[in-house]
């Protein structure tokens, strides 16, 4: 089952090779990998477009010499000519590599030759010329390389390509949670502690397997063994229905100022009271912990409403002579009154609030453990994402700073690994100043977790969805189901134009994977999750 690689014409792209070959050999599908063999060299290829059929009174592109020419290429391979006369199948395919005498894969500045013989490449080969990670076992697997042939060629994640960051992007349906769980699985197999954000709610079953998968593994609800990969479940929400999850304490003294004010001040004409309240609420932070005094978000609301204009100003400003605009001021106050304005995790459960006794609070601190730790924000809950984020983002690089300092106990401390579903809600907050304050927070400890090991996953339903400087940040592009073809071409720049043509085709669970370090995009057949993912009821 062999092609043949035929003459060039004068409008051949130099990164391709036409190749035929025989009418009646089962087909070679698109984006197979090919080995090209001649005399001199061997060359890593990958099936460029679906087969051609060719008859002898076919059209253009091949004129009857070319087509002449072909046939008699064929026959010198030994095939009879009344075998494949009637029938030729026609491919291009993409030169990706030259193979060096000690069998690695480097740029090919020559192309293969007329006559050289293509034969699919083995699984060895293919893992070879692609430099894909390996893992030691299938701990790390994500899923296998879709239509390589006969070779079965498994796709893993590592550590390096998780600490360069994952774009995921896909319509909703196309997958993104069940890679995101095994993204989870390969990176508690690391030893990560590993933060999903929960958002529809898709992950609140992890304890139990997934009977349908391949690698069906559950995570543990025991949490002392620290080689059991747990699952624990944390949640914003008093009245979460899942018993399991420990509702997490957060304290206003300890949020973003800024993502504070935009989240209370969230309507796109509320901007200057959003300036205003972030202003005086970095103010009344200082001046409370130049006192050692904590604070809650009633003693900040308080404040604002006791002290008069003149005072706040004079408390801001001094003597310079600029004073708080009143219309901005009593909007402010009007607002932050309102009912659902302020998010009702903060600083809602005072310890000795025991909520009915069902279930534990917990601060921030303990979602850094090794193994799974899954937190839910509702919907309702969906304005005060970007602020919780960021509250925990901030935690996560101050803990991995201390971890690297010199001297530093770092066994204590794993790697984090930060998975945010449908991240799209950081990005399309209604008012800018909000979403740029999200953005540029999220921007910042993605560039920063590179060097701190906190690995970042973004999923989002399009490409376009996350802003540039986001994107840039993340050296890893995982592309399913996609509606907008245009801004899947800007978010894949290595994308081949018959891989797009596919992209709004892809099944569930098959994916562009554009992967940091590896030549050639891949396209992937994701596993189903190990643990059971929640299905809405
Ligand atoms: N790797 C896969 N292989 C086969 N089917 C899959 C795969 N991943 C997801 N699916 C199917 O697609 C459905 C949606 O998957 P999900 O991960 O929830 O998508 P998304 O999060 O993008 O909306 C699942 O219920 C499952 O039936
Ligand atoms: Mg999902």
């Amino acid at each position: 089952m062999s092609l043949i690689q035929i003459a060039d014409d004068q409008n051949t792209d130099t990164s391709i090779v036409r190749l035929v070959g025989k009418g009646e050999d089962p087909l070679i599908p698109l984006f197979a990998y090919l080995i090209s063999n001649s005399e001199t060299h061997r060359f890593f290829l990958q099936v460029a477009t679906a087969n051609r059929n060719l008859s002898r009174f076919s059209p253009n592109p091949f004129d009857s010499i070319s087509l002449n020419q072909m046939l008699s290429l064929v026959e010198n391979r030994g095939y009879s000519r009344d075998a494949i006369v009637a029938n030729i199948t026609y491919y291009e395919a993409k030169i990706e590599a030259i193979i060096n005498k000690e069998g690695r894969p480097e740029t090919p500045f020559i192309r293969p030759t007329t006559g050289a013989i293509n034969e699919l490449a083995s699984t060895e080969e293919i893992i070879n010329c692609l430099e894909l990670p390996q893992g030691q076992d299938s701990d790390f697997r994500i899923g296998k390389l879709a239509r390589s042939g006969e070779s079965e060629v498994a796709i893993n994640a590592d550590g390096r390509i998780l600490n360069h960051h994952i774009l995921i992007a896909g319509s909703t349906g196309s997958g993104k949670s069940h890679l995101l769980s095994n993204l989870a699985h390969a990176a508690a197999a690391m030893g990560r502690a590993i933060i999903l954000f929960d958002h529809k709610p898709d992950h609140q079953n992890h304890h139990e397997p997934n009977p349908d998968a391949q690698f069906s593994q559950a995570f543990s609800l025991d949490t002392r063994d620290p080689n059991e990969h747990s699952v624990h479940y944390y949640t914003l929400d008093a009245d979460d229905p899942n018993t399991r999850s420990d509702i997490l304490d957060v304290r206003a003294q300890d949020l973003n100022p800024e993502i504070l004010a935009g989240t209370i001040f969230y309507k796109p004409n509320e901007d200057n009271q959003a300036e205003y309240f972030a202003h005086i609420a970095t103010h009344f932070a200082s001046y409370c912990a130049d006192r050692d005094e904590n604070w809650t978000i009633r003693d900040l609301t308080s404040y604002i409403r006791d002290n008069s204009n003149a005072a706040l100003s004079n408390f801001l400003y001094g003597s310079s002579g600029t004073t708080l605009h009143k219309g901005t001021m009593d909007a402010l106050q009007r607002r932050m009154d309102m009912p659902g304005r302020i998010p009702l995790f903060i600083d809602s459960h005072p310890p000795s609030n025991a909520l009915g006794g069902r279930r534990g609070t917990t601060n921030i601190g303990q979602v850094f453990r090794p193994g799974l730790n899954v937190i839910r924000i509702s919907e309702g809950n969906a304005r005060g994402y970007a602020l919780f984020l960021s509250n925990l983002l901030q935690s996560a690089a101050a803990i991995r700073s201390n971890a690297i300092q010199p001297g530093a106990n770092v066994s204590n401390v794993p790697d984090l690994e930060i998975l945010i579903d449908e991240a799209s809600d950081i990005f399309k907050a209604d008012s800018r100043y909000l979403r740029d304050a999200a953005t540029g927070m999220l921007a910042e400890q993605i560039r920063k977790g590179r060097s701190l090991h906190i690995g970042y996953v973004i999923a989002v339903q399009s490409a376009g969805d996350v802003p540039e400087n986001i994107r840039n940040n993340l050296n890893t592009t995982i592309i399913g189901r996609h509606r907008n073809m245009s801004v899947l071409r800007e978010a894949l720049p290595t994308v081949k134009p018959a891989m797009l043509e596919q992209a709004d085709k892809l099944n569930p669970g098959e994916m562009f994977v554009d992967m940091f370090g590896v030549r050639s995009l891949l396209l992937v057949q994701m596993d189903l999750s190990r643990s059971r993912l929640t299905v809405a009821e």
